[in-house]
């Protein structure tokens, strides 16, 4: 049971690496191989057994998020949707939530973050007693990111973002958990060089406070970005290579709500035979019997 009831996926930005097609369309509503961006983390929330959502996105794009999600009892949880008028950085978003928070513990995941396999969080997830707990995943380009430094007994020691000579090759990906006192530790932040609430900024005051845990993902987990044109395509042809190989799918959150438990197999059923004809439905169908079989031989 996880222990992190509530969770934001900030999908705003100004999605200016993927011009033209953020003309009309923000990024996390593009297409990742058979199914929107937002799917992938809205998948890996659910997983981790979030059901109280908080999405954040511009203005002019949230109804285009909530027509797709609606007020999410679909999945078995509920989002809220909140604007962020200009990309004043990624921190700025637990300004935003702050009522959505309360005194709650709170999950933030990057919209154009695609996990997997998800099992990889659960235990953080499950055993989250405070503080704040980011991860750690080996890159070739660590200087793209955040990057974390760990001393010989595997502690992080220093966070930097965007460092010009990085001091390891571990960064941190877009999935972090805090304590209820994330706002008012934000509210402490100054705008960075590039005028943003900078995240790494806000992970340096817990290190700072010694109640930063930073745990390292094994190397066979996959995390993608799907911010340029490039890693768009490259996400795509991921997505669709293990779909295809393994006849699974990523990124599907009326499964992952079913084995969340936030559904049952009724709620599931009533989902997939309200969709058209597609290759989407056609899995579920297939979730659908061997989900039949299961409880039959129970
Ligand atoms: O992807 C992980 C990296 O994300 C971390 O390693 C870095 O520490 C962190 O700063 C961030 O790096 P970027 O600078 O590459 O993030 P970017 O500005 O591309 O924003 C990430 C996503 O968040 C993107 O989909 C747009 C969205 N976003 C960003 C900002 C600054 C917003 O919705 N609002 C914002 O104000």
């Amino acid at each position: 049971m996880s222990k992190v009831k509530k969770g934001i996926i900030l999908a705003g930005g100004s999605g200016s690496r993927l011009y033209p097609l953020t003309t009309f369309l923000t990024k996390q509503l593009q297409p990742v191989y058979d199914k929107p961006m937002i799917y992938y983390p809205l998948s890996t929330l659910i997983e981790n057994g979030v059901a109280e959502i908080c999405l954040i996105s511009k203005p002019d794009q949230l109804p285009l998020f909530e027509s797709i999600l609606g007020d999410g009892s679909k999945f078995g949880v509920r989002i809220e949707y909140h604007p962020q008028p200009s990309p004043d950085g990624i921190a700025q978003s637990f300004l935003i939530a702050e009522d959505f928070i309360g005194k709650e513990s709170v999950a933030l995941i990057l919209g154009d973050n695609i996990f997997h396999s998800p099992a990889v969080f659960r235990d953080t997830f499950a055993n989250f007693e405070g503080g704040a707990a980011i991860f750690a995943y080996r890159v070739q380009d660590p200087q793209r990111y955040g990057v974390v430094e760990f001393d010989p007994s595997g502690n992080a020691v220093s966070l930097e973002e965007k460092p010009k000579q990085p001091k390891s090759n571990y960064v941190v990906p877009g999935i972090y958990l805090y304590d209820r006192n994330v706002a008012r530790l934000t509210r402490e932040l100054k705008p960075s060089a590039r005028g943003e609430l900078e995240i790494t900024d806000l992970n340096l005051a817990y290190l700072h406070a010694k109640t930063l845990r930073v745990s390292r993902l094994p190397r066979g987990f996959a995390w993608l970005d799907a911010g340029t044109s490039s890693s768009l395509h490259e996400a795509s042809s991921f997505v669709q290579t293990l779909e295809k190989r393994q006849g699974i799918k990523i990124g599907c959150p009326e499964e992952a709500a079913y084995r969340a438990g936030l559904i049952g197999k009724k709620k599931l059923c009533e989902l997939i035979h309200a969709m058209p004809a597609c290759e989407y439905k056609d899995y579920l169908l297939k979730l659908e019997r061997e989900i039949e079989a299961e409880l039959d031989g129970a």
